[in-house]
């Protein structure tokens, strides 16, 4: 009679487009979750270049949503990085940085793996097996080798092998989802026919992935040329606010924006597409419509708006800048640097053994 009360219940969790999240057990009869799956997923950053509204707002704040969501791992693609020449005194400074305002901007240690991909020697090792079950005509067709070794002759190896490195951070973890922008879906697609070849060749060994290509959230413009989007390779600092901007710059850039000759505070990304980029601004850290922007607005001149929009940048910007203070230098960051390392060190051993045996790699 006992076991009829004994019994589980499967909770299934799918985005609003169908895509599967997670699964939580749960016992009836001692009424609790004594098991939650969620899917994984992985994304790499590469330690160049600074760190921008645009990119706060277009993807950092995206990660920080999707923590809850899924069970996330967190690298700096440092070895990615090294394809073209990096300044050997300045690397591991800029992946220190790096961690560090991406744990300011909300990125929670306890609900994500974080770790630096050169820390955990499996990567560059499965990349190897990997490469010998690649061909060189996949490699050579990748739309980003092809631009980026037309710039120059003598490019090196590592830059045609580079999706192979990325196909082994992310085939190690079993990832099931591979957050990226549009540019680098390619590689998550390759990274999805080896594991497809690779399984098929030598037994089930690897999860196949999927890329969420991120929603084009909304892109934040240059504020001197708002017809570009505001980007890191921009050629004028003034119409770009980075995360680790001064205060008063940050504030005087705002103040100092492109706008119009027509003092309404109005939605119109093509005839206004100064104010409209404010008016983004404002929304996506405000949480307001821009219909409650544009009421909240009425009547008041372009100052005053630049002003409002100004203090709501220096105040994330104050935030973000106490906590980066706070941590870059600290233990606290190697202490999470050491836990991700480790953890994924094991989990990707454990893969690693697996591929080599199956390839025969065994003493007899
Ligand atoms: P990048 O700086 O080009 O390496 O881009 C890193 C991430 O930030 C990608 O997910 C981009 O889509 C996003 N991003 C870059 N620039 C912007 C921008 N101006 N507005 C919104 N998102 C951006
Ligand atoms: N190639 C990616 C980029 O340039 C970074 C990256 C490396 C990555 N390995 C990855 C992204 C694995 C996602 C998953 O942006």
């Amino acid at each position: 009679m006992d076991k009829f009360f004994y019994f589980n219940i499967k909770i299934y969790y799918t985005r609003s487009d169908g895509v599967y999240i997670s699964k939580k057990l749960i016992n009836v009869n001692e009424r609790k979750v004594f098991m939650e799956e969620k899917k994984k997923t992985l994304t790499g950053l590469q330690p160049t270049g600074v760190i921008h509204l645009g990119n706060y707002i277009g993807a950092i704040k995206q990660m920080v949503e999707y923590q809850d969501k899924y069970d996330s791992y967190i690298f700096v693609a440092d070895l990615h990085s090294i394809t073209v020449p990096q300044d050997k005194d300045t690397l591991s400074k800029k992946c220190r940085d790096l961690i560090a305002l991406y744990l300011a901007c909300g990125i929670d240690p306890n609900k994500n793996t974080i770790f630096i991909q050169s820390e955990n020697l499996y990567h560059a090792n499965l990349a190897w097996m990997l490469e010998c079950n690649t061909y060189f005509g996949e490699l050579s067709r990748m739309h980003q080798f092809k631009e980026k070794s037309k710039k120059n002759e003598n490019f090196t190896v590592g830059l045609l092998t580079y999706p192979v490195l990325m196909a082994a951070d992310i085939l190690l973890y079993d990832t099931d989802y591979v957050p990226v922008g549009i540019d680098q879906k390619q590689h998550v697609e390759i990274a999805r026919d080896i594991a497809i070849r690779f399984n098929n060749k030598f037994g089930q060994t690897f999860t196949v992935p999927e890329p969420i290509i991120k929603e084009s959230g909304t892109k934040i413009t240059d504020l001197v040329d708002p017809t570009k989007k505001m980007s890191k390779s921009s050629d004028n600092p003034k119409g770009v606010i980075t995360l680790l901007d001064d205060l008063d710059v940050a504030r005087k850039k705002i103040m100092g924006a492109t706008t119009d000759s027509e003092t309404v505070v109005r939605f119109d990304p093509e005839n206004k597409p100064g104010i409209s980029n404010l008016i983004n601004i404002y929304v996506s850290l405000t949480g307001k419509t821009i219909k409650e922007t544009e009421e909240e607005f009425e009547g008041c001149n372009y100052g005053t708006f630049k002003t409002k929009v100004a203090d709501v940048v220096v105040e994330l910007l104050k935030n973000i800048q106490e906590k980066y203070n706070q941590i870059v230098s600290s233990s606290e960051l190697d202490k999470i640097l050491d836990e991700g390392r480790n953890k994924t060190t094991e989990i990707a051993k454990a893969k690693f053994e697996k591929v080599k045996e199956k390839m025969g790699f065994k003493r007899n």
